[in-house]
Parts: structure tokens; C-alpha cells; sequence
């Protein structure tokens, strides 16, 4: 006899439905594609980077945010390396830099130099032992010196051109006006207060949709886990000036992640988004911790093996709409992890009920993300693996599937696979090509918005159509930018 209480379900996922075109009133290149990350977070593209170290560090995380999505920094970092890239982020393109990296007047040109190197920078304030703006050293002033030893109060311009704190908006005109790119902000007795470029300016006016915090920062999350450290890294991350903590798991409707979330929810302030989740019951549990968002995808990356290891997940599709049919506080940010492979699925996702998706194959092989590029048989590719792999739990990613007391590396039961994926340019030309899907979507739904996509219907198709739905009956040969068959 067979128990039909034992299969409680249907489970749909991207290939098994289509979303119904519909009257529209709207083109694509008219179509508003803001949504939100989570609670306080809203992104102009709703587009997050991997918490993966194949995937995310701060220079996807500063693509992503100039491009109106947000990364979240994986978490196979030291603490110390980990705020290191929050930093990166942070200081990279900004309204005014909070906290400039400067140098005291009795450093040394040696010092300015590996300082310069380490961070990318051309100029550093230079303050005396009470922070009051002494001088700025720039590239201009050591171009032609020859003694490391020097003292920077011999090289400095001491004459300098400074922004009272209450005036910053002036500041590109003062720029403008004396022909100078940085531009040191102080307060009434000239204690250093920020600092302002120029390229930051001119960065943020080629960008105007990045997702930025209310200083004019790019936004940035991070991944933290299950572990001994979690608190201290969270700690560490949040006094950094990170935007959104993420709780990051494979199984987040669990005891031991119930009572981190508790204790980082009355500790902190910020945005925290809480992952994976795949049933209305996970998501109703969590909803009750008062979190700012939710992150649904039990084994559909990629990259994973989840599914066929431990039989478990959800098919991504049904998830979606399980979680986000389950949530009454429509402010938390329901984010849709995994399985993506073409902007249609990314469609269907909101569709589903998702406010945003997280991307790890499709970012994976951009310039942006970490790894060298290699080239295989006259092709380039970039490795792409999983968190769950020997060699990323190995990294550090260990808790995240639960065997962080696991010493020996031979009985890591993973859960994820290394992979290779094609080089793929830059993540301004992929989130391009996302983006245009995205649209095109909105469109033939007749969605201006994204809470009017969400309001699409389903046709559940066969797997006749699935053949249909690709190019078919011919041979292929020029791919197109936004296509591959995977
Ligand atoms: P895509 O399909 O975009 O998926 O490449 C990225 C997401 O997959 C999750 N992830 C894993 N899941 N084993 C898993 O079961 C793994 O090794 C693994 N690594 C990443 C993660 O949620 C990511 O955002």
C-alpha cells in the first residue's frame, strides 16, 4: 500500500513552467527593476554576488554594487582578511571616504610607498600625533625621490586645499577649480575628518544606480557561519561599517542556527539575512527572529551534490514560492540562491515570489571574480567551485555543512564538486545581459515593476517543450552573449 501522506508535494523547478506573456503598456527599457536585498537594502538591479571564494570578494562585491546589485564576501577568509575586503569595498568608490588610510608626518617615504602599493592609492593625508591635517603626499611629490628614508614632512604639500565637514557638497567644484584630485575634509580646527577624490566623483556620476549606504559608500555584505568565531567575526565585520550580516548555512532551519541568529539579532542593528531554507515551515520560524531577509536554495547550485548525498532540497522553483507564499512581513528580502543558469530563470524566480537572486555560476570566470584565468586548449576558463568541496571546506568552509569539528581531510563527507566555467569578460557586460533578460521579461508580462512581475502566472509545461524552448533543428554557430546550452 502506498502511504500518500508520505509524499506531500509536487516539486517544480525553472525548466518545468513558463511565465504567461500577458497585455503590457510597458517596453523594457521602460521598466523599474528596483527591489530589495533585504529589509533596508534596496538595489536598483536585483542581483547579489555568492558568498563563495571562487566568487566574491571586494572586487565583485565593488562591481556588483556599482552595477546596483550588492556581493556578500565569502567567509574562507581570517577575520582580519575578511574586514580587510569590507574595507576595500567601503573605500573604493565613495561621497567621502570616512576613514581615509593616512600617514603620521614623522612616517617614512618607505612607509608611504608599501602603504600606496598595498591599498591602490595615489595620495595620503599626511596628520600630526592629535589628527590635525599636517599636509597630503601624492604620487607627484615622490616621482622623482630617491631616498626612502626621507621623512613624507619633507616631500608633503603642506599648503592644502581642504572641505569644511558641513560643506561636502561644494566639493567637485573645489576640485574642479584648483585642478586637483583629492581633497581632504576637516572639521572647524582642521582635524581630518574624510576625504574626497575626484575619480570617486566622476565613478559615481558614470554609475548613477549603484547601491549606495546613506554616506555615498558602495554596500556590501558578508558571509558568516556556524563556528567559534562566528560572534567575534560578526563583531569585527559590523564595526567595519558592513551594510548586512549573512547568516550563511546549508541548513538553516536548525537549533545551533536559530540560537546564533537570536544572539546576533539583540546584539546588532544591521540588516541580517539568514540562508538556506527550502519549506514554509523553515521560513515561518524564521520570519518569528525578526530578520531582515531570507535565503532560499536547498541544493540547486550548480555545484552541488547535496541532493544526490543526502537525498535532500527542494526543486528550486517550489521553494521559492513555498517561502515566500509563507512570510507575511513583506518587508523581509526573500533571495532566491542558486540554480540560475539563464535571465529567463531569473524571471521566473521573481515570479515565484523571490525579491532578488544570488548568482555563483553566472558571476564565476568574470575578471572580477577571485582565481587566475587559465587557458585550456586555447580557451580561457576560471575555476568555479563548490563551498561544500574538499578544497573549500578545507579553506574554511567546513561549518557551513556542519563538520567543522572534522580534523582529517580524507573523512570530509562533501557536499559540492570543483569545477571549470569559460572566462567571461567583465561583470558590467553579465549583469548587462541579466538585466536585458530581466527587462525583456517585464515586458512581455506587462510588469513595470517588479511587485507587478510577482503577480505573473505560471504554465506548467512538458519536457517536449523544454526541447522546443531552446534553439533546436539547427546547428549552433556563433553562441550569443546571453547563451549557452548548458
Ligand atoms: P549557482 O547555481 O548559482 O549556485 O552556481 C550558487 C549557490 O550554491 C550554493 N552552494 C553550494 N551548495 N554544495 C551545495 O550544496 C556546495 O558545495 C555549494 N557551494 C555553494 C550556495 O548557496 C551558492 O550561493
Amino acid at each position: 500500500m502506498v502511504d500518500k501522506n508520505k509524499i506531500i508535494s509536487e516539486g517544480l523547478t525553472f525548466d518545468d513552467v513558463l511565465v504567461i506573456p500577458a497585455f503590457s503598456e510597458v517596453i523594457p527599457n521602460q521598466v523599474d527593476t528596483t527591489s530589495k536585498f533585504s529589509r533596508n537594502i534596496n538595489l536598483r538591479s536585483p542581483f547579489i554576488s555568492a558568498a563563495m571564494d571562487t566568487v566574491t570578494e571586494a572586487k565583485m562585491a565593488i562591481s556588483m554594487a556599482q552595477e546596483g546589485g550588492i556581493g556578500v564576501l565569502h567567509k574562507n577568509l581570517s577575520i582580519e582578511n575578511q574586514v580587510h575586503e569590507v574595507n576595500k569595498v567601503k573605500r573604493s568608490q565613495s561621497g567621502m571616504i570616512l576613514d581615509p588610510i593616512v600617514l603620521k608626518d614623522n612616517a617614512l617615504v618607505s612607509d608611504a610607498l608599501k602603504i600606496m602599493k598595498e591599498n591602490s592609492i595615489g595620495g595620503i593625508p599626511i596628520i600630526d600625533d592629535n589628527g590635525f591635517l599636517a599636509g597630503i603626499l601624492t604620487n607627484r611629490d615622490l616621482r622623482f625621490e630617491t631616498n626612502i628614508s626621507k621623512p613624507v614632512s619633507d616631500l608633503m604639500t603642506k599648503k592644502v586645499i581642504t572641505i569644511d565637514f558641513k560643506n561636502i557638497d561644494s566639493a567637485e567644484t573645489i576640485l574642479k577649480k584648483n585642478k586637483i584630485e583629492k581633497l581632504p575634509v576637516v572639521d572647524s580646527k582642521n582635524r581630518l575628518k574624510g576625504l574626497i577624490t575626484y575619480k570617486d566623483i566622476i565613478k559615481s556620476q558614470n554609475k548613477p544606480y549603484s547601491s549606495k549606504d546613506s554616506f555615498g559608500r558602495l554596500v556590501v555584505a558578508a558571509a558568516i557561519g556556524i563556528s567559534d568565531d562566528s560572534m567575534e567575526r560578526a563583531i569585527h565585520l559590523v564595526n567595519s561599517g558592513l551594510d548586512a550580516l549573512v547568516i550563511d548555512t546549508a541548513h538553516a532551519h536548525s537549533l545551533n542556527v536559530f540560537k546564533l541568529v537570536k544572539a546576533m539579532r539583540s546584539k546588532f542593528d544591521i540588516d541580517i539575512v539568514v540562508g538556506n531554507i527550502a519549506t514554509s515551515e523553515a521560513a515561518k520560524e524564521l520570519e518569528k527572529l525578526k530578520i531582515d531577509g531570507i535565503k532560499v536554495g536547498i541544493g540547486p547550485g550548480s555545484i552541488c551534490t547535496t541532493r544526490v548525498i543526502a537525498g535532500i532540497g527542494v526543486p528550486q522553483l517550489s521553494a521559492i514560492m513555498q517561502v515566500s507564499n509563507s512570510i507575511k512581513d513583506k518587508s523581509i528580502g526573500v533571495i532566491a540562491d542558486g540554480g540560475i543558469r539563464y535571465s529567463g530563470d531569473i524571471v521566473k524566480a521573481i515570479v515565484a515570489g523571490a525579491d532578488s537572486v544570488m548568482l555563483g555560476s553566472l558571476l564565476s570566470g568574470t575578471e572580477e571574480a577571485p582565481g587566475e584565468v587559465i587557458i585550456f586548449q586555447g580557451r580561457k576558463f576560471k575555476t568555479y567551485r563548490g563551498m561544500g568541496s574538499v578544497e573549500a571546506m578545507q579553506a574554511g568552509s567546513k561549518d557551513r555543512y556542519f563538520q567543522d569539528f572534522e580534523k582529517d581531510a580524507k573523512k570530509l563527507v562533501p557536499e559540492g564538486i570543483v569545477g571549470r566555467v569559460a572566462y567571461k569578460g567583465s561583470v558590467s557586460e553579465v549583469v548587462h545581459q541579466m538585466s536585458g533578460g530581466l527587462k525583456a521579461g517585464m515586458g512581455y508580462s506587462g510588469s513595470k515593476n517588479i511587485e507587478r512581475l510577482k503577480k505573473s502566472k505560471f504554465i506548467k509545461i512538458s519536457s517536449s517543450s523544454i526541447i522546443e524552448n531552446h534553439p533546436h533543428d539547427v546547428n549552433i554557430i556563433r553562441e550569443a552573449p546571453n547563451y549557452s546550452r548548458k
